[in-house]
């Protein structure tokens, strides 16, 4: 079942085409099946991943009226488990055409509906307004990933979209809408203001944000222009590595509590607690374990993984990417 994820700030060129193309590709990456709905009918995610929109094909504006199933609207992309369904201008239209319609809230979340199973993520693209768009996107997510621009904050704007945020989660979402996170990006490490604007969103912001901080990186911008995530463009530059550590703490939001325990040299050894029942005695064991003279075999699997020795460099692996 995937989780559903809606990159979005009201504000346009805040990082969230790149952030969904980028973050899309290093979940692919680590194995997981990713669909990127690009909802803006800019198309920049289109033609980002090398599918510029076309008027005469097939988009997400006919999912969004039932005019086509989602296996006729996906596109490939150079990840095998990484697919696109693209946007085209038909989408601005879709504004005034789904003023009048019934469930109008709902015509996202129906089409996403029908492929929920077939992927691990389902992000959503979405377009820099608030709109009626905006509100099937937001109703269709199950979370919501917010790209905060380093050198530019409005409180008044953050305020404005955790209200959205409140508003659909409050009174319109079935499932209920969740924040993610959200991520600082074109950071820029020898810029104050860049360190303000993190100080003030600290301080001000009441949900998570992610400890990867996305740093201005030209091989980001650049990407876009071949029709590819950065990864094929350039692996190695901050740009890709930074989107590669966010996919990392996004899959790290599913793990199980077992990775925030201490770690076992940190561990201080408290006195026993009392025991409210008492053990049975050593003579009751023993008889009881040889009125079973063959106890039923220890599956071997499970006796090599109980008796697997912990590997240190796993314990740590889950705090790695925080640093
Ligand atoms: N970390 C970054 N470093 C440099 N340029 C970036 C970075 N992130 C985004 N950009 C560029 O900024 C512009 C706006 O980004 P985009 O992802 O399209 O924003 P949005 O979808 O919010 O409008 C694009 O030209 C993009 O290539
Ligand atoms: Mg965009």
């Amino acid at each position: 079942m995937a989780r559903v994820i809606a990159v979005y700030n009201q504000k346009g060129g805040v990082a969230k085409t790149t952030t969904c193309v980028n973050l899309s590709a290093y979940l692919a990456l680590e194995g997981k099946r990713v669909l990127l709905i690009d909802f803006d009918p800019q198309a920049n995610a289109s033609s980002g991943l090398g599918h510029p929109a076309k008027l005469n094909e097939l988009s997400i504006y006919h999912g969004l009226f039932g005019l086509a199933e989602p296996e006729t609207l996906v596109k490939p992309t150079i990840f095998y488990n990484y697919h696109l369904i693209p946007s085209s201008q038909h989408l601005a239209g879709a504004l005034i055409e789904l003023v009048n319609i019934p469930e109008r809230e709902y015509k996202l979340k129906q089409f996403i509906d029908k492929v929920r199973d077939t992927y691990d993520y389902i992000f959503i693209d979405m377009p820099p307004s608030l709109s009626l768009l905006t509100i099937n996107g937001l109703v269709a997510a199950d979370e919501i990933v917010i790209p905060v621009q380093s050198h530019y904050f409005s409180m008044e704007g953050l305020s404005q979209l955790l209200e959205i945020i409140e508003l659909v989660h409050k009174n319109i979402s079935e499932q209920g809408l969740k924040v993610s996170g959200a991520v600082m990006t074109m950071f820029d490490e020898n810029e104050p203001l860049s360190h303000k604007i993190a100080n003030d969103i600290a301080e001000n912001f009441p949900h998570n944000i992610f400890k990867t901080r996305i740093p201005r990186s030209s091989a980001l911008s650049e990407a876009p222009s071949y029709g590819r995530p950065v990864i094929l463009h350039d692996p190695n530059s901050t740009g890709a590595r930074a989107y590669e550590q966010l996919a990392k703490e996004i899959i790290a939001q599913e793990a199980p509590a077992k990775s925030f325990q201490m770690p076992a040299q940190q561990y201080t050894p408290q006195a026993p607690a009392p025991q409210t029942t008492p053990l049975p005695n050593e003579a009751d064991v023993l008889i009881d374990i040889n009125a079973h003279p063959q106890p039923a075999p220890q599956h071997p699997s499970q006796t090599a993984f109980d008796q697997r020795p912990t590997n240190p460099e796993e314990e740590i692996h889950d705090e790695a990417f925080y640093i």
